[in-house]
């Protein structure tokens, strides 16, 4: 395992952020959000779709602050954006069809959601620890500065979670100005609405969410009729979240004591009875900072089951900000196997 990558640090401050008029200042616009990009900060970036809110997708303290902007009260998988078709391929697999799409489609608003590589730096909280991430390659300015940033973005769209999906730089100001580093400027989005998202299973296309790319030019392409799902329902069924969660130890929460052969996952460096026998004490964030927890958890988990201990005991991490997403996962995590 990996030590983490990147040293906590206090979340961005609050201040006003920075905006950009792209068609004035391209270049400048490029390189100023690269810049802070690499260094873990949110660029809210406009796509053909909507307004996405970008992290480098490999650094999890900064996709974990995506969370915490928006207010999401639950991990759910972000898409990563690629550059173009080559890049994908370094981080997914494609299968015939999927490439097939991808090739008719990229750039454009279609998501694909493919099996990462295990090479992939693409972190695990960007995927919700799930083995698939969805891909897609959006038009103009994102794609650009993905290729000068040489990764992944994360993105989804640029507002406080429930609300309207931004289509201006001025919505994204209004709603998220204070959590964003930068505002790339583009004007009015040509698409307004998020992409499409599919999902080849064994050759079946699933419709996962009907988007900016019309059902009927992707059945154009493939040949075949896509299997409509429920909107996100292949993620969102929270049997299928907690078999992709559940650890093959025990899991329980909130403890107070642990019992011996226990792996102790600590948050904020707490005091708990018993911690003396545990197999091993980790630490989700040895200084309490949430952002770091959601970042490290999934690779914590797999960490600790990786001892084969009698159970995972998680100390409490408080219900405030993210961690009542990291409570969520947690809740799955422990929810009995189906
Ligand atoms: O148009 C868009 O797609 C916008 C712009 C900014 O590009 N982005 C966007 O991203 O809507 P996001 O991260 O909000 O989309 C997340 C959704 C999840 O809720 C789920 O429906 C789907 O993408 N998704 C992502 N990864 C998945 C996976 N591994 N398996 C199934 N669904 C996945
Ligand atoms: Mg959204």
């Amino acid at each position: 395992m990996a030590p983490p990558q990147h040293v906590a640090r206090p979340i961005a401050s609050h201040s006003m952020s920075r905006t950009i008029v792209i068609r004035e200042h391209e270049r400048e616009a490029v390189a100023e959000a690269a810049r802070m990009l690499l260094e873990g900060r949110l660029v809210a970036i406009p796509t053909e779709t909507v307004y996405g809110l970008a992290a480098d997708a490999t650094n999890g303290l900064a996709v974990a602050s995506i969370f915490e902007a928006k207010g999401r009260p639950r991990f759910n998988p972000l898409i990563c954006h690629m550059s173009d078709l080559a890049m994908a391929e370094a981080h997914v697999d494609f299968d015939p069809l999927s490439l097939r799409l991808a090739r008719a489609f990229w750039p454009g608003p279609l998501t694909l959601v493919l099996p990462v590589k295990p090479t992939s730096p693409i972190h695990a909280l960007t995927r919700a620890g799930l083995a698939t991430v969805g891909v897609r390659v959006p038009v103009g300015i994102a794609a650009k500065v993905i290729a000068h940033l040489g990764r992944p973005l994360a993105a989804p769209s640029a507002n406080r979670s429930g609300r309207i999906s931004p289509t201006r730089a001025s919505h994204v100001a209004e709603d998220l100005g204070d959590r964003v580093a930068l505002i790339l400027d583009g004007g009015l989005c040509a698409v307004g609405l998020e992409s499409t998202i599919v999902k080849l299973d064994d050759g079946v296309p699933y419709l996962l969410r009907p988007g900016g790319l019309s059902a009927q030019a992707i059945e154009t392409v493939l040949g075949t009729p896509l299997v409509r799902t429920a909107a996100g329902a292949t993620i969102e069924a929270p049997g299928m979240m907690a078999s992709h969660y559940a650890p093959d130890a025990a899991v329980r929460l909130n403890v107070s004591r642990v019992e011996p052969e226990d792996v102790l996952i600590n948050f904020g460096g707490q005091t708990i009875a018993g911690a003396e026998v545990a197999l091993a004490v980790l630490e989700l964030s040895s200084s309490g900072n949430l952002a770091e927890a959601a970042a490290q958890l999934f690779d914590l988990m797999i960490q600790a089951d990786r001892l084969k201990p009698r159970a995972l005991a998680f100390a409490p991490v408080p219900m405030e900000g993210l961690g009542e997403a990291i409570n969520d996962r947690l809740a799955r995590a422990a929810a009995p196997k189906a």
